[in-house]
Formats: structure tokens, C-alpha cells, sequence
């Protein structure tokens, strides 16, 4: 596996294997998990050449301390990477991928206006600069992401559409600790009690699935946030079940298309995030 740390020695070895197939790519922010291994092992299988990036973003977080705070292991992310069959890393400075800084700002309507987007002012911009930036960089064919961050691939596919950029974005199932939790890098900033707690979440929000036989979607919500809050390590910042496309409210379950339903759950100085399909 080769590590690139700069921006043309990244596009030179890719260019050095474009002729052998197509290129897959898979963007993170390192401190690296199963979640992130499944999205490489999927572009492994899919593509001739598989590239990742682990790159902390100071563009998106709109927190000082989380930026600070946000794990990085660099050494395990490569040893990993490598396991999996990764052919090329990024791993660049602040500087190489912005030598200037990025004014760019996106507009995505609705879908950057709801929920990430409302309690994480100038998050998505930040994520839009930097996905634009290393989709140029790399120019994949396939670029792969998780749907525990599920709002943002609705951003990554209007950021596409927007560029006019014609790859193809491959969408991953949320992969969980044993008791549910789903992976995510910012779990190893819980405390043990903490991270006893945060099973939680995803517990209630399995079993609100089958309150909707005879809970209607505004009952579901309230029930939700009202078993999530009664346990005193966790505090849900909002619960929202949307359509799948325009991450609009829905009002029923009879909607027609697809409803998930999107939380996200303070946990100390710990915001974790998470959701499910309900049809
Ligand atoms: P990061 O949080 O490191 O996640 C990188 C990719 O791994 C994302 O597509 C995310 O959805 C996916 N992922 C994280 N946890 C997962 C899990 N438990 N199951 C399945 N997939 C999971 O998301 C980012 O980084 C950044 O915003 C990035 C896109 C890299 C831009 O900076």
C-alpha cells in the first residue's frame, strides 16, 4: 500500500494504475473501525484499484473542541487500510488540501437545512468543500459511504449533481457494536458509563419500529425522545422521521415512499448520531 501526502504524489500513483481497471474510492477521517473496514472491503471487491483518504476536516466541524478532541491513529488507520487490501492512502496536511482557504458555499436547500443541518450550522459546507476537493484529487469512479451518516449522502448526491460530477456514489449499511451501538470513531471518547448508556439509542429506535403497527408518527417521536431521555447519561438534541429523499417531516406512516427516522443523542461532550428504516 502506498502513502501519499501530497496531492501529486497521490495523483501520480493513481495514474500509475488507471489503465488496470476502474478506481473505487472511500473518504474518512481516520481513527478507523469496522464501519469504515466494510466500506473498504466493499470497494476491494468492486474495483480494480481502491484508494482512501483519512483526513481530519477542520472545514466541518463547527466545534472548536470536537475538532480538537476528534481521534487520530494514524499508524492502526494504515495497518488497517492495508489488511484490507487498499492499495493507495491519502494522508495529507491541513495545508495540501487547502492552500487557500475554500469560500466556496453550497446551497442545498432543504436537505442542508434539516437536522445535521440545523444544529450543525456550516457542517455540510464543510463536508461539500472537502468531498469536491478529494473527488478532484483522486477522480474515482465509485466513491462509497456509510448510511450512519445518512444525511450526508443526500448532500454528497446534490453536491454531485450540482458539479455535474458523473460517478457513482455507493451507499453501505450501518455496521454496529454486539449490543447495537453503531460504530462510530467518536465511541472511544465515552466513558465507561457512557458507553453503557449509549446501547440505548439504538435499542429504542429498533423497537419503535414496531410501535408504528399502532403508534402514529408524532406518538413514535414523543415515545422515542421520552426513552432515550429518561436514562441521565443521554439527552437527545432532536428526533426526526423524514422521507428518504427530501428528509422532509412526514406526518404518517402511510406517506408514500421511504421513511427513516434520524437522531441525534448528546452523550456528555460526546454527540453521537445514528438512524433506522421504518418502511
Ligand atoms: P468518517 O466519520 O470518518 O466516516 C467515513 C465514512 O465511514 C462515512 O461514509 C461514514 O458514513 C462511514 N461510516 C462511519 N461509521 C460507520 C458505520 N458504523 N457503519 C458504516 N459506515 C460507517 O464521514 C466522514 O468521515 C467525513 O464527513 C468525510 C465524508 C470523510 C468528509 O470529511
Amino acid at each position: 500500500m502506498k502513502i501519499c501526502r501530497t496531492v501529486s504524489e497521490l495523483k501520480n500513483a493513481i495514474s500509475e494504475r488507471r489503465s488496470l481497471g476502474s478506481i473505487g474510492f472511500v473518504p474518512t477521517m481516520g481513527a478507523l473501525h469496522a464501519g469504515h473496514a466494510s466500506l473498504i472491503e466493499r470497494c476491494r471487491a468492486e474495483n480494480a484499484t481502491v484508494v482512501a483518504s483519512v483526513f481530519v476536516n477542520p472545514t466541518q466541524f463547527n466545534d472548536k473542541n470536537d475538532l480538537k478532541n476528534y481521534p487520530r491513529t494514524e499508524e492502526a488507520d494504515a495497518a488497517l487500510l492495508e489488511s484490507k487490501g487498499c492499495d493507495i492512502v491519502f494522508m495529507p496536511s491541513v495545508e495540501e488540501v487547502y492552500p487557500e482557504p475554500d469560500t466556496r458555499v453550497f446551497d442545498f436547500g432543504t436537505i442542508g437545512a434539516v437536522m445535521e443541518g440545523a444544529h450543525r450550522p456550516g457542517h455540510f459546507n464543510g463536508v461539500a468543500q472537502v468531498v469536491s476537493r478529494l473527488f478532484d484529487f483522486v477522480n474515482p469512479d465509485k466513491a462509497y459511504f456509510g448510511e450512519k451518516d445518512f444525511q450526508q449522502i443526500a448532500i454528497i448526491k446534490s453536491m454531485c449533481k450540482q458539479l455535474g460530477l458523473t460517478l457513482e456514489i455507493v451507499e453501505c449499511p450501518i455496521v454496529r457494536e454486539a449490543d447495537g451501538l453503531a460504530m462510530s470513531s467518536r465511541n472511544t471518547l465515552l466513558s465507561p458509563e457512557q458507553r453503557a448508556a449509549a446501547p440505548v439509542i439504538h435499542m429504542t429506535l429498533a423497537a419503535s419500529v414496531a410501535r408504528k403497527e399502532w403508534a402514529d408518527v408524532e406518538e413514535t417521536k414523543k415515545w422515542v425522545k421520552e426513552q432515550i431521555d429518561s436514562n441521565n447519561m443521554l439527552k437527545v438534541e432532536y428526533y426526526d422521521i423524514v422521507d428518504s429523499l427530501t428528509l422532509c417531516s412526514v406526518d404518517s406512516w402511510e406517506h408514500d415512499g421511504s421513511i427513516y427516522g434520524c437522531i441525534a443523542v448528546q452523550v456528555g461532550d460526546v454527540r453521537l448520531i445514528d438512524n433506522i428504516r421504518y418502511k
